[in-house]
């Protein structure tokens, strides 16, 4: 069970970062769906085909982490289709449970049996691909037939993304951070403080719930990159009490934007690639702005 659930509990976390939603758990599958609360078909499929990137990015983990004590090598087969479906509760009054019915979750289920023909991990429709053409790296499509289906199906395996990375990036990084938050917090404070002890006396507080209020925070931001809606608005509330803080702007968010990107390279090692390093700076650019805008609405 420790493996069925730590394999379940880090794909779910992927498919829940990317505002998707949990159906079932069905032996060792998932069924999740994207978009109950999203009409931008785009997002929504870019959305859909992250998750599934870093559910690929989960397996090559649990096979690094578990593969040795017991002789695993996990493949995860992952399949994604894009259309109408039917979504409520089903069944006894006493079991009602939350379920997806239609002819697009059959077809999803199909072609996730389709990895393996295809020897691909994931396996995108036309339907998906088409909703962002250039979203994604794909490989040459084939049309295929699906049990069960008279006409063929076209399927694309998808290696990557071909847009912008840096939520893929910093959203697999999360797996290696996240259990560590309290530490990294806390290494945070110690260098912002060795390096601009001018800063100490602003932090009254307990330091230790600071540290994971500031994780979670980052954390949250990242979650609600992939949501509709405004992400920032948390963020703005935030800069609003920072200008009750005695906080001065200056070069006040640099020094610590400089400390959060340092206490992560020391946590990663060489994890931190040149490539994850631009795409937290760009994350912390973005939570930066925001708390600074929020600081500036506080003006009298
Ligand atoms: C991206 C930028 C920042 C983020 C995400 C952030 C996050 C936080 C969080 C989560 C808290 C906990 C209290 C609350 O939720 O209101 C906090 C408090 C605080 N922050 Fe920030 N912060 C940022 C920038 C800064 C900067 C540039 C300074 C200036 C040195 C600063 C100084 C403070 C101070 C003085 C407190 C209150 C400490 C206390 O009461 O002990 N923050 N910050």
């Amino acid at each position: 069970m420790y493996i069925v659930n730590s394999y379940a509990t880090e794909c779910s976390e992927a498919i829940l970062q990317n505002d998707g939603f949990i159906d079932k758990y069905m032996g060792d599958g998932i069924m999740a769906v994207f978009g109950l609360s999203d009409n931008q078909p785009g997002r929504i499929c870019r959305n859909a085909v992250r998750a599934g990137l870093n559910i690929q990015d989960t397996a090559a983990r649990l096979t690094k982490r578990l593969g040795d004590d017991f002789q695993l090598d996990f493949q995860i087969g992952v399949g994604i289709h894009y259309g109408p479906c039917v979504v409520g509760l089903v069944g006894h009054p006493s079991h009602r449970s939350f379920s997806l019915l239609g002819d697009t979750v059959n077809a999803a289920a199909r072609i996730e049996a389709m990895t393996k023909n295809f020897e691909a991990n994931l396996l995108i429709s036309s339907a998906v691909f088409d909703q962002a053409p250039n979203a994604f790296v794909v490989e040459p499509s084939q049309d295929v037939p699906l049990r069960g289906k008279d006409e063929l199906i076209k399927l694309y395996p998808v290696t990557g993304l071909a847009e912008d990375n840096t939520l893929l990036l910093v959203q697999q990084s999360l797996a290696d951070i996240l259990p560590h938050r309290r530490e990294v917090g806390l290494h945070f404070y110690q260098l912002l403080f060795e390096r601009y002890p001018d800063y100490r006396p602003l932090f009254p507080d307990d330091l230790d719930a600071q540290s994971v209020t500031l994780m979670n925070m980052i954390e949250a931001t990242v979650v609600n990159a992939a949501r509709p809606g405004d992400s920032l608005s948390g963020l703005r509330e935030l800069g609003r009490r920072h200008a009750h803080y005695g906080v001065v702007k200056n070069e006040s968010f640099d020094h610590v934007g400089e400390c959060i990107i340092q206490a992560l390279a020391d946590l990663l090692g060489p994890r931190l690639t040149p490539e994850l390093k631009e795409a937290w700076e760009v994350v912390y650019g973005t939570v930066a702005n925001a708390v600074s805008d929020g600081m500036e609405l506080a003006k009298p």
